[in-house]
């Protein structure tokens, strides 16, 4: 396809949505929504201005409770994090790990409610959260802010503290907690026996296709079954049956030595292919969690690694039950992980792998869900059709089957011996099979309204003006738009809206539209520009507006922030803003109560452009305080549904 034919494209479905913002034509328009009978509900507030200040700000009329900060203790018998200690090195300290492993990790991002109360106002909960990494040159004094480009200076600072790499492994994975709305205002419970820390070192189980694969067994397990630990735990989901899903995103940033293992002899060309494809450290890498812990050194364990980069389930309301890494989902840089219930009852499992270039998936169960049993649902994430996106320029898109075939495409010719490896190794795969490359595909959420599926690419300034020939991710590719990435030198992200053939989300067609781009009219050519930057996660209120939530540069130069649009209606795609962060923050979690009536946020890495000795943010705390991490409960001051 040509740049020329891009363009048509694009200037055709602008000039139909022009049409639909003038008010003066919009009534007389066929709206496909107003034919279904759906319509947003008002967004009844004054949008705020954005903002460079260092706090959170919100439209007239609304609050926020900060309910939990990175270091709070989850247990009564465990002090909270000694944060002003910090500049002086108190997380140097060796207890300071083991203390971490009972307090909330740091860079909180994914959240879902589980409603504990019964009636129609949501008062009491428990909370997951996932604790994505670490912001090591805010925790660490002497620690520089070199993020992968000087692995001495990280293997240095390690070697004089080994604690080091205990205490960023015990900041990550998952936090589990109760919350209660006592007077009006959210608090955490730090009794509760629901509280828990699930880690890098936390036993869990491998279930699915892969279970038992070669390729997932190592000197701690010689069955491929069981695996210590979660990290890079980014965004996730929330299962019909009431279970959490947490994705595993940017697990190569904790592997490293990869050259010491590709040089060695006799070793096999597909694990280091499969290593390659996923970019793996060649040094040590940038958190050097390898310099001291030999499982993160792919010269000694190289199968390590694929064992990450998992969609991890977890029962919220079984402290006891032991999570398990769902190898029927894939594994790769996994964003989050959406799922809904088509209409025969199997479910449908939409997931984004956000890295330049790579692919949106769809997940299709075999199985039927089971409404009136939840626990006869307990396994059905291991059955099913992994499938990659294709885009076409038409407006149309097939769902591509991850299915090892000895009759090909996924077979031994193209490097891939089992559904095992297909599964491990997907972006190979979905790389054999045609699928979109995409401008980092982040958040893919459908709709509950509408069952329309909204998919964030949420920038990617490698994506050349022109179709030519670059590489990334070890392929040999186009680096230039195609219809769904239409722009070069994307540096603002887009929202792209997919519809599955005839509603349903087992459908393996679809057709979609670019609902917005972001960036500044004044000086994007593109049409359907919104003033927003780096779309990341989204969510949806009841009235099926949706919610969008930042974690990148804005056109502004303001800091990140909340957003909304309806979906439906003559407002379809016209963003106001909700909320602004505090500096250096971005905006994650994104997640109504079911009355509602809170909004709950996580503020993750405000400050993180700073240091110890010269402090981008304060935030939450003020003062001189060092910045943290914090879970945010939004709520209108007087009560009633946010956003209306
Ligand atoms: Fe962890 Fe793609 O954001
Ligand atoms: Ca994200
Ligand atoms: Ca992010």
């Amino acid at each position: 396809m040509t740049r020329t034919y891009i363009g048509q494209v694009i200037e055709r479905r602008c000039t139909r949505r022009e049409l639909l913002q003038s008010t003066l034509l919009s009534s007389l328009l066929p709206l496909a929504s107003r034919a279904a009978g759906i319509d947003s509900a008002a967004l009844d507030f004054k949008g705020i201005a954005g903002s460079q200040a260092d706090r959170i700000i919100l439209p007239e009329g609304y609050v926020y409770d900060a309910v939990i900060r990175w270091g709070d203790s989850l247990d009564p018998k465990v002090a909270d994090m000694d944060a002003a200690g910090i500049p002086k090195g108190s997380l140097l300290k060796p207890e300071a790990a083991s203390y971490q492993l009972q307090q909330f990790g740091s860079n909180c991002d994914a959240i879902h409610f589980f409603q504990l109360n019964t009636g129609l106002k949501s008062t009491r909960g428990v909370l997951c959260v996932n604790n994505e990494y670490t912001n090591d040159w805010l925790m660490y004094p002497g620690r520089k802010k070199v993020f992968g480009t000087d692995p001495q200076h990280v293997k240095e600072q390690i070697q004089q503290y080994h604690s080091i790499v205990e205490m960023s492994q015990a900041a990550q994975g998952i936090s589990v907690l109760e919350v209660e709305k006592h007077q009006s205002r959210w608090r955490y419970l730090k009794t509760s026996r629901y509280n828990r820390r699930i880690t890098p070192s936390t036993w869990m189980d491998i279930k699915g296709p892969a279970r038992g694969n070669a390729w997932l067994k190592t000197n701690a397990d010689p069955t491929g079954t069981k695996v210590r630990g979660t990290f890079a735990n980014c965004a996730g989901g929330r299962t019909p049956w009431g279970t959490y899903l947490s994705a595993e995103e940017n697990i190569q940033d904790y592997f490293g030595n990869f050259a010491g293992f590709s040089a060695r002899k006799g070793i096999d060309p597909m694990i280091v292919a499969a290593h390659q494809r996923w970019r793996m450290w060649s040094d040590t890498s940038p958190y050097g969690w390898d310099v001291v812990d030999k499982r993160f050194d792919v010269s000694h364990e190289p199968n390590e690694a694929f064992r990450f980069g998992w969609i991890v389930e977890v029962d919220p309301l079984n402290p006891n039950k032991a999570p398990v890494k769902r190898t029927a989902l894939g594994r790769f840089a996994h964003e989050a992980a959406s799922p809904v219930v088509a209409a025969n009852g199997q479910v449908a499992v939409y997931m984004g792998d956000d890295d330049k270039f790579e692919y949106v998936y769809k997940f299709v169960s075999s199985q039927h869900f089971d409404a009136k049993h939840p626990a006869a649902n307990a396994d059905l994430l291991d059955q099913g059709t992994l499938y990659a996106a294709r885009f076409d320029a038409d407006g149309r898109g097939e769902w591509l089957p991850l299915v090892y075939d000895p009759e090909g495409p996924l077979n031994a010719a193209t490097g891939f011996r089992n559904q095992a490896e297909v599964l491990i190794n997907a972006r190979a795969a979905a790389d054999v099979l045609g699928a979109t490359m995409m401008d980092r595909p982040e958040d893919v959420e459908p709709n509950p309204l509408t069952g329309k599926v909204y998919i964030v690419c949420t920038r990617n300034e490698s994506r050349a003006d022109q179709n030519v020939q670059g590489s990334y991710g070890h392929r040999k590719i186009d680096l230039g738009p195609n219809a769904a990435n239409p722009r070069g030198k994307n540096l603002w992200g887009h929202i792209i809206e997919l519809t599955e053939n005839n509603n349903d989300h087992t459908a393996t067609k679809f057709s979609w539209e670019v609902l917005l781009m972001g960036g500044d009219a004044a000086t994007e050519s593109v049409p359907r520009t919104c003033f927003i930057g780096s779309p990341d996660n989204l969510g949806f209120d009841a009235s099926g507006n949706l919610w969008i939530v930042t974690d990148g540069p804005q056109p502004s130069n303001n800091n990140n922030g909340c957003f909304v649009c309806p979906t439906t209606g003559d407002q379809r795609g016209v963003v106001k803003q909700f909320m602004s962060a505090p500096i250096g923050a971005e905006v994650c979690g994104c997640v109504f109560t079911p009355d509602n009536e809170t909004l709950f946020l996580s503020i993750q890495h405000p400050g993180e452009e700073g240091s110890l000795s010269n402090l981008a943010s304060h935030w939450p705390d003020g003062g001189d305080a060092v910045p943290r991490s914090t879970v945010i409960a939004v709520r209108k001051e007087d009560g009633g549904v946010i956003g209306a």
